[in-house]
């Protein structure tokens, strides 16, 4: 059995190392199914890219289709013109998709019309606001994926009233776990660590690149000066998303307590996450690796697409008013926030159900 493997933007790669390696384990076994990893281009820097490849060791991808950058509808039909070329080149049975970027829906879309299975990793879960891109690409995957693998048993619910029939939805958990849990003893402290002699639960790390959060300057400006004025001086490490980055400087917002860098490579993030005393996010795996560390996570968004984090991890969404930070932020000092319980099937092994299955469908 012939499957390409599909990765295109950072949140992709740690979903996608663990089915290569659960793939690569029964090969050794001798059964017979081969793997072709298309990178579509869609993330291209080092930083948001290269590293994870190296750090996550994952194989050199067979092609690199460059087509990154644009506007949404630039970027899915570059991605789409892209993968179809690379489809008629290179046969297989079936296409394997993770999480909700761009390069997820428009490698779906392309795969199917030329009759090919999809399968979609991370299915089913839905935050029902259609003004993030990442809500439409989730909808439309699901809508013409044959294969569905769920992290929650909300997601199989979502799938099930969307009349999707039981015999195509397999609840396996989470593959961004399976590498989180891997990787734990690897991760290491980035040079920010020692630059300003951070310790443990001494600081906060802070990440935002959500367009709704950033593309509008005053609110950014708005929600860093509320965080700033209730952390107590604390250091804020605040590794950011180029688009973040374009958008602060030329705001040219500074100030001492707030430490903005580049985006880190995954055992640095993860190494500065672990020892936080809190994140503040507006990303979706964030909170999930947050949950299962046991780290309070503040999620600066109005919906979420992983309610699991909050009912049993240790997260809280906080929404996108400035002015909703400040009480969570008193909880926070006040030491006053829950710990986290387990998470249905995030165990590590989600990877190797997700390989027995498609051994069989
Ligand atoms: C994408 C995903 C989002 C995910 C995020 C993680 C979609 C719709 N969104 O958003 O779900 O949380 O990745 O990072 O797919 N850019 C660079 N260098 C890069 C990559 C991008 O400079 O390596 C620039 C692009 O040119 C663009 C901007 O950053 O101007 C946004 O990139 P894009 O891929 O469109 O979406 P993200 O905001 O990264």
């Amino acid at each position: 059995k012939a499957i390409t493997l599909v990765a295109g933007a950072r949140p992709n790669f740690m979903k996608v190392a663990p089915i290569i390696q659960a793939i690569s384990e029964v090969q050794n076994q001798g059964v017979e199914i081969s793997y072709r990893l298309v990178h579509t281009g869609q993330h291209y820097d080092k930083e948001m890219s290269g590293s994870f490849f190296e750090q996550l060791e994952i194989p050199e991808p067979h092609v690199n289709l460059g087509a990154g950058g644009g506007t949404q509808a630039e970027q899915t039909a570059n991605i789409m013109v892209r993968f179809e070329q690379e489809l008629i080149a290179n046969p297989c049975d079936l296409v394997l998709v993770v999480g909700d970027v761009n390069s997820t829906m428009a490698c779906s879309i392309t795969a199917k019309k030329m009759n090919i299975k999809v399968a979609h990793v991370e299915a089913g879960i839905r935050s029902g606001d259609l003004s993030m891109p990442e809500e439409i690409n989730r909808m439309i995957t699901d809508a013409i994926a044959d294969l569905f693998f769920t992290t929650s048993e909300l997601a199989n619910t979502n799938l099930r009233q969307a009349g999707i029939s039981d015999d195509r939805i397999h609840f396996v958990g989470n593959t961004m776990i399976d590498t989180l849990l891997k990787q734990r003893p690897n991760f290491k402290a980035p040079p920010i660590w020692l630059k300003l002699k951070l310790s443990r639960q001494k600081y906060i790390v802070l990440t935002l690149h959500r367009p709704a959060n950033v593309d509008e300057a005053s609110r950014l400006r708005a929600m860093l000066d509320e965080i700033i004025d209730n952390t107590e001086g604390m250091p804020l490490v605040f590794p950011m998303h180029p688009r973040t980055a374009k958008i602060l400087e030329d705001l040219n917002f500074r100030h001492d307590c707030l430490h903005m860098i580049e985006p880190l490579s995954y055992l640095e993030f993860n190494f500065l996450v672990e020892n936080a005393k809190a994140v503040i996010t507006d990303s979706g795996g964030i909170t999930e690796e947050a949950s299962i560390m046991g780290v309070p996570c503040l999620t600066l968004r109005d919906s979420t697409e992983r309610p699991e984090t909050i009912s049993l991890g240790t997260n809280e969404l906080v929404g996108t008013n400035p002015e909703n930070i400040k009480p969570y932020l008193q909880r926070l000092f006040a030491g006053n926030w829950k710990v986290g319980s387990k998470i249905p099937m995030w165990d590590g092994k989600t990877a190797r159900r997700i390989v027995e299955v498609l051994r069989v469908n």
